[in-house]
C-alpha cells in the first residue's frame, strides 16, 4: 500500500490539495501558494504562521475536519507560548503542525502576508499590506575549503534555498559586519531585504521587529506615524512645529530667505532633517524600541519643503515657471540625507505633480483615490497655496492657486494661528447683530454662564482661520456686509457692534471685559474692512482655480468635495460655501479628508505597489498653470463677491436663507484708528 494521502483546504483562499500524511502544514500551504506569513522560516520562533483547524462537516469539500486530524501540540509550540505569548485557543503554529487526516484550515488575517490594514474611514478600501522591506531568518552554511566562495555568496545561496530570493545584492556598508554576525549565533542571521533586491540590514540570530515611519512635512507642522511593518498597525505618532518657521512664516518668505542668504537653503535643510531625527527618536521611544529597527521612511511634502529636505535649492520654485529640479519619486538610503534610522534604512519620497502641487498632493490622491471614483470629485488642500485636484475615473486635473496666508490668520488684524484662546466658531444673530463665539480650549459658547471662568487660563487672544471664515460668512448672512464685501456703515445707528474705523467700518466681535467703554481698544477683536478684503482675495483665488479646472473638464457641477489638511478638518463646510470658498455642491457631499497627505504616505509605506501606481498616475494628471490662463482674472473678479457674482449656489441656498441685497452708505471720514 502506498503512503496515505490527506486532503487539506485552506480558507479564505480556497486553495486545496492532497499531501502525504505527516506533511508539515506550512509546507503544504507553501506548495499551494497560500498567503501565509513567516520570518523565522519554520523555527517556531516568530509566531507569524498561526492557523486554526475548522471543525465540522464540509460537504462541499467532502471533508470531515477535526483538530485531532492534526498532530498533537508540539514542544516547540509550548515553548513559543511560554517565551512569547500564549497561542490563543485553537491556534497552532503551522510550521510545527503535521497533517494526519483531512482538514479545513483557516489562515486568520494576522497570519496572512498580504493582510488588509483597516482604514478608519468607512468609505475607503483597506490598505493591502505589502511592504517593500521584509525580514527573513536563515541558516548560512559553514565555509568549506573545497567550495571557495565568500560568506556573502553563502548567504545569497541560503536565501535562495530557504526563501526563493534570487539575484540579491547587499548594501556595501554591511559587509564588514557580516562575518562577526555569522559567528555570533552559529551562522543564523536575520536579514532585511528591500524590494526583493537588496539586503539593507543584518542581525545575528532571529530578529522580528521592523518599523517604518510615514512622514508629512508641512510648512507649519511635521508629523510622523510609526508603523509595525509586519501588521501595518500604527504604533506611535508624534509631531512638531517645522523649525524652518524661524526663517519665514510662510513658504514664500522662506524662499526669500534663501535668496537673501547664501547659506539659507543649507540651514533650512539641516533644520528639517534634524526635526525628522527628533521625531524618529520620539516615536521609537514611545514603544521602547531601537532606532535601528526603523527600516523605512516614506515622506510627503509640498514642493518647497520637498526640495529643502532633499538638499535642493528651492529658488526656482519662487517664481514662474516654478521649475522643479526633480518631480519623480526619490528612493535613497536615508543616511544620504543624514536621517538617523537603521544605517541601511531607505527613504521613499512620493513624486511631485507640478511646481506648486507637491508630493503632499500625490499623497492626498493616493489616500482619496479620485481616479477610482464615478463621482466628479474636488480635492482641496488649503494652505498658503491651495492645491486643487478635480476629476473622476476618466480624467484628473490639478492646479494650485495663491491664496496667501489669510486663512492661517496672517494679514488679518486680529488673526492668529489655531491655539488655545483663538476664536474658532462664530454665530451672529441676524436681528440684534450680536455675536456669540467659541474659543479653542473651551466647549462653551461665549454667551454661556461659565464661559468667562473657563477661559480665564488662556483669555481670548485672536481669531484663527476657521473663526475668520465663520465670522465673515455670518456677517454676510446677517447683512453686516454686502455681496461685495462692504461693511454696512448705516448699521452704526442700529448696533454698537459696527464702528467707524478711519474711512471704513469694522465689526466688533469681542470687547475686552475691562474695556467695555472702548470698543476699539487694542485688546478687542475687530473684523475690519481690510480683513474682509483679505478673505475675499484668498477665497477668490481658490475659487478661480477650481473654475478653471471645471472649464477644462467642461463641467457645470461637482458631485463631492473633500477638504484635506488641518484647515480642512476644522472649518465649517457650510460657512466655507457661504463665503464662496468652495463651489456649490450638495452640502452633505462636502467633508473633511483629514490628514489625507499623511495617510497617503502611510499607504506608500505599507503597500509598495501603491508607489508605482502613484508614480504612473502623476504623469497622467493634467497640470494647469493658473497664471497662464486668460480666464483666471475673470473668474477671480466674479469670486470676490459673496458667494459669487455669477454662480447661483442653488444647492446652498436651498438650505440657507439668502440675505437680501442692500445698498450701502459710505462711511464718513473719521479718525484713523491705530492697531498693532
Ligand atoms: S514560521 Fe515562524 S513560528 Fe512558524
Amino acid at each position: 500500500m502506498g503512503e496515505k494521502q490527506v486532503k487539506v483546504v485552506f480558507t479564505p483562499s480556497g486553495r486545496r490539495g492532497s499531501f502525504p500524511e505527516k506533511t508539515p502544514l506550512l509546507d503544504a500551504a507553501r506548495s499551494l501558494g497560500v498567503d501565509i506569513d513567516s520570518v523565522c522560516g519554520g523555527r517556531g520562533l516568530c509566531g507569524r504562521c498561526q492557523i486554526i483547524c475548522a471543525e465540522g462537516e464540509f460537504p462541499k469539500h467532502q471533508i470531515s475536519s477535526k483538530k485531532e486530524h492534526l498532530s498533537p501540540i508540539s514542544d516547540t509550540e509550548r515553548n513559543y507560548s511560554q517565551r512569547k505569548k500564549s497561542l490563543a485557543e485553537g491556534r497552532r503554529l503551522s510550521c510545527h503542525t503535521l497533517l494526519l487526516d483531512d482538514c479545513v484550515i483557516d489562515v486568520p488575517p494576522g497570519s496572512q502576508v498580504h493582510r488588509q490594514v483597516v482604514r478608519k474611514e468607512a468609505e475607503y478600501r483597506d490598505i493591502e499590506l505589502d511592504t517593500s522591506t521584509r525580514l527573513y531568518c536563515v541558516d548560512v552554511p559553514e565555509p568549506d575549503m573545497e567550495i571557495p566562495k565568500g560568506d556573502l555568496q553563502h548567504l545569497f545561496d541560503a536565501l535562495e534555498d530557504s526563501w526563493g530570493l534570487v539575484d540579491l545584492t547587499c548594501d556595501i556598508n554591511l559587509l564588514n559586519d557580516l562575518q562577526p554576525l555569522l559567528k555570533a549565533n552559529s551562522r543564523t542571521l536575520t536579514v532585511a531585504v528591500h524590494r526583493n533586491r537588496t539586503i539593507i540590514a543584518l542581525w545575528s540570530g532571529f530578529h522580528d521587529i521592523a518599523y517604518g515611519v510615514a512622514v508629512d512635512v508641512g510648512s507649519t507642522t511635521v508629523a510622523a506615524h510609526m508603523c509595525d511593518l509586519s501588521s501595518g498597525e500604527i504604533l506611535a505618532s508624534s509631531s512638531l512645529m517645522n523649525p524652518q518657521i524661524r526663517f519665514g512664516e510662510d513658504l514664500m518668505s522662506r524662499v526669500s530667505y534663501v535668496m537673501m542668504h547664501p547659506e539659507g537653503a543649507k540651514e533650512m535643510t539641516s533644520a528639517i532633517r534634524e526635526a525628522l531625527n527628533t521625531l524618529f527618536d520620539g516615536v521609537v521611544k514611545q514603544v521602547n524600541g531601537s532606532i535601528s529597527d526603523i527600516l523605512e521612511i516614506t515622506l510627503v511634502a509640498n514642493p518647497i519643503m520637498h526640495h529643502l529636505l532633499l538638499g535642493i535649492d528651492p529658488v526656482e520654485l519662487g517664481g514662474a515657471p516654478f521649475a522643479l529640479t526633480i518631480a519623480s519619486a526619490v528612493e535613497v538610503p536615508a543616511r544620504e540625507l543624514d536621517l538617523r534610522i537603521n544605517n541601511g534604512g531607505r527613504l521613499y519620497v512620493l513624486p511631485c505633480i507640478a511646481g506648486h502641487v507637491g508630493a503632499d498632493t500625490a499623497g492626498v490622491i493616493l489616500s482619496e483615490e479620485p481616479h477610482q471614483q464615478d463621482a466628479m470629485t474636488l480635492l482641496v488642500d488649503v494652505g498658503t497655496n491651495a492645491e486643487i485636484v478635480l476629476g473622476d475615473k476618466n480624467r484628473l486635473l490639478a492646479c494650485s492657486s495663491p491664496t496667501g496666508p489669510a486663512f492661517e490668520g496672517a494679514q488679518i488684524s486680529s488673526g492668529q494661528r489655531a491655539a488655545a484662546g483663538a476664536i474658532e466658531r462664530v454665530r451672529i444673530n441676524p436681528e440684534t447683530l450680536e455675536p456669540r463665539f467659541k474659543v479653542i480650549g473651551s466647549d462653551l459658547w461665549s454667551n454661556q454662564s461659565d464661559f468667562q471662568e473657563e477661559i480665564i487660563k488662556f483669555g481670548i487672544t485672536g481669531i484663527c482661520g476657521s473663526g475668520i471664515i465663520e465670522v465673515v460668512a455670518e456677517m454676510y448672512l446677517a447683512g453686516v456686509i454686502t455681496v461685495d464685501g462692504i461693511i454696512d456703515g448705516s448699521l452704526i445707528n442700529k448696533t454698537a457692534r459696527v464702528v467707524e474705523d478711519g474711512r471704513t467700518f469694522s465689526y466688533v466681535l469681542h470687547v475686552d471685559e475691562n474695556e467695555t467703554n472702548n470698543l476699539q481698544s487694542q485688546s478687542s477683536i475687530l473684523i475690519t474692512q481690510n480683513d474682509i478684503r483679505q478673505i475675499q482675495l484668498a477665497k477668490a483665488a481658490l475659487y478661480a482655480g477650481v473654475k478653471l479646472l471645471m472649464d477644462k473638464l467642461a463641467i457645470e457641477k461637482i458631485d463631492r468635495i473633500r477638504l484635506a489638511g488641518a484647515f480642512g478638518s476644522h472649518i465649517s463646510v457650510r460657512h466655507a460655501m457661504i463665503l464662496g470658498l468652495i463651489p456649490d455642491c450638495v452640502l452633505d457631499q462636502v467633508s473633511s479628508a483629514g490628514n489625507a497627505a499623511g495617510t497617503g504616505a502611510r499607504i506608500a509605506l505599507l503597500n509598495q505597489h501603491s508607489r508605482g501606481m502613484i508614480e504612473k498616475l502623476v504623469m497622467e494628471i493634467e497640470k494647469i498653470e493658473t497664471a497662464l490662463e486668460p480666464r483666471f482674472q475673470e473668474y477671480f473678479v466674479d469670486a470676490m463677491a459673496f458667494p459669487n457674482k455669477t454662480d447661483t449656489f442653488a444647492n446652498l441656498f436651498s438650505v440657507v436663507k439668502r440675505p437680501l441685497e442692500k445698498k450701502v452708505l459710505s462711511a464718513k471720514s473719521g479718525r484713523k484708528r491705530r492697531r498693532k
